[in-house]
């Protein structure tokens, strides 16, 4: 079953909730601001992810907030490399890699033209769909 991940944003805290209902992901489907990302995990499990566009938050702390295993180390520096991920669709819709990221993936043995760091992608409507694989080492 497919995981959802609401995050809450108010003056004082962020709430973060990770919910299994079909009824809420489809009433989070109607939201302008949500798209759909496929994950899929490293035993090759796949879940769709619904991923909130208008809050200042990595897909790294995205997947982390809705319990994949990521190590990111460094916290979000782009300085570790575990929190990589294979762009198996949509790798398009993205940005350019920064040269930090892009020096930090040629420290990885198993990077390659669709690897990317999870960090440093923050994503936006036009990513709706997306497909991405999670590689980044467990130690
Ligand atoms: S969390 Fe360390 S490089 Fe992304």
């Amino acid at each position: 079953m497919p995981k959802c991940v609401q995050i809450c944003v108010s003056r004082s805290k962020i709430d973060i909730q990770i919910h299994h209902s079909k009824r809420y992901k489809y009433f989070l489907a109607m939201d302008d601001n949500l798209i759909q990302v496929t994950v899929i995990d490293r035993d090759g499990t796949e879940n769709i992810l619904e991923v909130p566009t208008d809050i200042n938050l990595s897909l790294m702390e995205i997947l982390k907030a809705s319990d994949y295993e990521i190590l990111a180390t460094c916290g979000g520096m782009a300085l570790c490399a575990t929190c990589h991920v294979e762009v198996v669709e949509g790798l398009h819709t993205l940005p350019q890699a920064s040269d930090q990221e892009l020096d930090m993936l040629d420290t990885l043995p198993d990077a390659d033209d669709q690897s990317r760091l999870a960090c440093q992608m923050y994503l936006q409507n036009n990513n709706n769909g997306m497909k991405i694989k999670i590689k980044g080492a467990l130690q």
